[in-house]
């Protein structure tokens, strides 16, 4: 089976049931990546860990270092890759603590390093990114979370948005007119730079807030902590599924 490769994010900077093996400090072309990459076994097999926002959970969204990350992660032998993004929730199906395996996303980032290919090239590469997310991994993930019985979707549009501010009510209307099922803001250049490493990339996204307007009330940093907190668990569960399928 290949070398899985867990980008954890909010929420996930450490991976509780990792038994870690070696810690890998790399530097690549592009920099240094967020953490150290953890290599160990967890639920019996063998894993890649990377903390997305550093440990401690330091670096913003629009800071953290995508093509670094991934290349490192390439660079010590990943062969797959499942990200962990918490999401606020737009469509009335995602509500907090649902769980959700995009299927499509729209990117709405601006200004950061979104591709290998610059620089000093011999020719202009344009990847196909009709389906930003493979597939297999896609039902890999699916197969998981309905052997643990929990609230999901097995499709949804995620739209990435810049940050790290949260999105205005009419921001989010139109991300809806767009078609978008769930906000966050880590899923862009991510699956990108997966793919242009052929890298086989899929998602897996809790639900940790209404989206700006969904709900009566702002938006706490509060409620996201107590929706984190209640929903890792069903998300390492899932990920320890998606390791042994
Ligand atoms: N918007 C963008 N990103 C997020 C949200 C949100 O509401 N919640 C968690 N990450």
């Amino acid at each position: 089976m290949s070398v899985v490769a867990i980008i954890g994010g909010t929420g996930l900077t450490q991976l509780a049931g990792l038994t870690i093996r070696e810690s890998l400090t790399l530097d690549t072309p592009w920099g240094q990546p967020s953490a150290e990459v953890l290599r160990g076994e967890f639920g019996g097999r063998e894993v890649l860990f990377l903390a997305r926002h550093g440990h401690p959970h330091r670096i913003p969204p629009h800071q953290v270092n995508y093509r670094a990350n991934l290349f490192a992660l390439k660079e010590a032998g990943a062969e797959a890759i499942v990200a962990v993004n918490a999401v606020g929730g737009i469509h009335a199906a995602m509500g907090t603590g649902h769980l959700c395996v995009p299927h499509q996303l729209i990117d709405y980032t601006w200004g950061r390093g979104s591709t290998f290919f610059e620089g000093e090239l011999d020719c202009v590469t344009h990847i196909d990114f009709s389906h930003p997310y493979d597939e297999e991994l896609r039902q890999r993930l699916i197969a998981a979370l309905r052997t643990e019985g929990c609230e999901f979707s097995g499709r949804g549009v995620y739209a990435c948005s810049q940050g790290p501010r949260l999105e205005t009510v009419a921001e989010i209307v139109r991300m809806e007119r767009d078609g978008c099922d769930i906000v966050g803001m880590t899923g862009m250049p991510e699956a990108a730079l997966a793919r242009e490493l052929e890298l086989p990339y899929a998602c897996l996204a809790l639900v940790v807030n209404p989206a700006a307007g969904k709900s009566t009330g702002i938006i706490t940093m509060a409620e996201i902590e107590q929706a984190l907190a209640e929903g890792m668990d069903t998300v390492k569960a899932v990920l320890r599924g998606v390791l042994a399928g």
